[in-house]
Order: C-alpha cells, then sequence, then structure tokens
C-alpha cells in the first residue's frame, strides 16, 4: 500500500544516550582469545559502551527519550503513547515503558513494551503510526534501548565483540506531513526462531541452578546464518517497500540500516547500487546495540547534516525471531 497521501504523521524529534564507559576491542583482547583485527576486519567494531552497574535499560531509556523531548521541544505530558523495544528490560514486568514513563513525567502515556529484538524500533515506529491514525493519539514516543553487556557470555568470542549498549528516541506527531512514513514492509520467521536466543530465564526454561551453571540466560547464535539471512533479506524487503512507494533503488538518499556488521552494510550496498556515502554507518564506535541501533543512527544522520528536506530516508533492521523491517520516509 502506498501511504503517501494519507499521512499527516511525522517525526516530530529525536535523541539518544549511550553510556560513558568505553570498551575497545583492545579490551577485549585481554578478556577472549581475540584480537583487535580480527574483530575489525570481521565486523567493523573498534569499540562499543558498556553501562553502568547502577544503569538499568530503562535508564537508558529516559536519558534518551529526554533528548527527544527537547528536541521536539514538546512537554512529557503532551505524549499519549510510548512504546519500548528492547531484549532487556529491567523486570518481565512490569514494562520498561512503564518505569521509563514515570522517571520522563509522561502522566498521559499509554505504555507497552515490545519484542522483536533488533528489528524493535522499526516495529515500534510503524506500530505507533498505525495506532495514532487509528486514535485521537496526537504525540507518540518510541524508544529502542538495550543492555547487552549482562546478557552476552564475556567467555564466548563469537558474542561478545559484537554487542553494545545504549537507546535511541524518536517523536512522531501528528498533523505534521513532513518527515513521514510513505511505505513498509515487514515480515517474520519463526522456523528459524532457534538462530539467535536466550534460552533460559521464561517459561520454557525457568531459572535454576542449572540453568546458570549451563550458561542458558546469555545469547546463543548462529552467527554465520543469522549473516546470510541478513543480507538476502534487508536487500529483498528494500527493494519491496521502495516499490509500495512506487521509488527505485535510485531515488534513495540515505540509508540507515540496523547496525550489526560492517561486511553485511558493504553486501546490501553492493547488491542495491549504493555508494557508500549513501549509507549511514557508525557500528565502529557503539557496536551492534540492537533495538537502538537504528534510532541512534537516525539521531546522528540528522546531526551531521546527512539528511535534507525531501530526501527519501530508508531505514532497515533485521533480528531474531526471525524478524525484518523497511521503513520509507519522506524527509
Ligand atoms: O543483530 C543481529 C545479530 N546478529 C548478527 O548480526 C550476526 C551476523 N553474523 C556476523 O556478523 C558474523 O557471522 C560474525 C561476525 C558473528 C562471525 O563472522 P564470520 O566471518 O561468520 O566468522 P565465523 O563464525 O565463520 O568464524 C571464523 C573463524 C572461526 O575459526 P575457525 O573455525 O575458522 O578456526 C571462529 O572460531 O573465526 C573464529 N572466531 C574468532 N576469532 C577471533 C569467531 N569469533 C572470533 C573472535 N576472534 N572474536
Amino acid at each position: 500500500m502506498n501511504k503517501e497521501n494519507s499521512n499527516n504523521i511525522g517525526i516530530a524529534g529525536t535523541g539518544f544516550y549511550i553510556p560513558e564507559r568505553i570498551l575497545t576491542n583492545f579490551d577485549l583482547e585481554k578478556i577472549v582469545d581475540t584480537t583487535d583485527e580480527w574483530i575489525r576486519t570481521r565486523t567493523g567494531i573498534e569499540e562499543r559502551r558498556t553501562a553502568s552497574d547502577e544503569e538499568a535499560t530503562s535508564d537508558l531509556a529516559a536519558k534518551a527519550g529526554e533528548k527527544a523531548l527537547k528536541d521536539a521541544d514538546i512537554n512529557p505530558k503532551e505524549i499519549d503513547l510510548l512504546i519500548i523495544a528492547t531484549h532487556f528490560p529491567d523486570h518481565h514486568f512490569p514494562s520498561t515503558a512503564c518505569i521509563t514513563q514515570h522517571k520522563l513525567g509522561m502522566k498521559n502515556a499509554v505504555c507497552f513494551d515490545l519484542s522483536a529484538a533488533c528489528t524493535g524500533s522499526i516495529y515500534s515506529l510503524y506500530v505507533a503510526e498505525s495506532l495514532m491514525k487509528n486514535s485521537n493519539y496526537k504525540t507518540a514516543m518510541i524508544i529502542g534501548t538495550e543492555i547487552f553487556s549482562r546478557t552476552v557470555d564475556w567467555q564466548d568470542r563469537n558474542t561478545c565483540i559484537l554487542f553494545g549498549d545504549g537507546a535511541g528516541a524518536i517523536i512522531l506527531k501528528k498533523g505534521q506531513k513532513e518527515k513521514s512514513i510513505i511505505s513498509f514492509d515487514f515480515g517474520s520467521d519463526g522456523s528459524n526462531a532457534d538462530l539467535i536466543k536466550i534460552p533460559a530465564g521464561g517459561s520454557r526454561l525457568p531459572p535454576t541452578i542449572n540453568t546458570i551453571r549451563n550458561k542458558q540466560h546469555y545469547i546463543q547464535m548462529e552467527g554465520k546464518k543469522v549473516y546470510r539471512f541478513a543480507k538476502k533479506m534487508m536487500v529483498h524487503s528494500v527493494n519491496k517497500a521502495l516499490e509500495k512507494a512506487e521509488l527505485s533503488r535510485k531515488d534513495i538518499d540515505l540509508l540507515i540500516p540496523h547496525q550489526a556488521n560492517i561486511r553485511i552494510l558493504k553486501a546490501v550496498a553492493k547488491k542495491l547500487h549504493l555508494p557508500l556515502e549513501k549509507i549511514m554507518i557508525n557500528l565502529q564506535k557503539y557496536g551492534n546495540t540492537s533495538a537502538a541501533s537504528i534510532p541512534i543512527a537516525l539521531d546522528e544522520a540528522i546531526s551531521e547534516g546527512k539528511i535534507k528536506e525531501g530526501d527519501i530516508v530508508v531505514l532497515t533492521a533485521f533480528g531474531a525471531g526471525l524478524t525484518w523491517g523497511e521503513i520509507v520516509i519522506r524527509w
């Protein structure tokens, strides 16, 4: 569906927060059997951030949300809807969205968490936009927020080198035609749910001494299979979303992909015939921050002057589930 004509909901503000503590590849050399050279050449990542012991997922979210409110010049009480995407909430319940709502004084917001792993912020953006279209909600905030440093096994070099902590927020406002979603493409494939998972801690394997001993509360991933899926699905889905907007890949001014691996991004750029200058890349600084990755990259792209009025900006993500999603925005 091309939604361009009916659209009057636009992005009114963005903001992100990353914890101060920096963990470089050289620091990782002292923890696991790896090298800066291996990590840089295989992933593009040079350093990532880790939250302080006092920080929980909602703390990162609140700091990103505060910046987005300032950017949009909006009073917290104006927010009608808050969706938080995260793989590691403060608690199983209440939702991290409710906790963040209280921290930010967003008294009038309806709040819930959304689980779609690295695709979470894009899913949230589209869910928020759709809910706004079918309700009297005028202003919504979505936040992707992650603390990976507590769910990776620091003895597993396959995963601990990849991820970083951070949060990014986006505010949507009704009555704004510019910076609006003009098309989308989303999908899920539960038959590959085992490719990235945290096996224990839920109803399938509640926490026991054994689940802790067996390290089943940490992320497990079949990296190579996820890599192949990401390369293929991102290209396919970007093309589908563009087609729905009656655009072609030549119309893309900036592609903002989920910051997982530079090799994935380069392969996607090649397949889409996009020069690297048209791809937002900041994974060297933050690693893979999952649901936070796209809101952080979007905010940085804006502040670095990479987006101008009228540009076609495409957001593209993939992640556990498996899930994927693409959103085309006319800026
Ligand atoms: O947000 C979604 C989350 N997931 C992803 O984005 C993951 C997508 N996948 C990837 O990014 C890549 O598959 C990885 C970066 C995870 C791995 O890169 P790869 O080129 O697929 O490497 P590999 O797993 O095939 O491993 C190649 C070699 C292996 O050694 P052998 O078997 O060839 O002797 C690994 O044991 O590299 C070894 N290796 C490492 N060596 C040094 C794996 N991790 C490391 C490491 N340092 N950190």
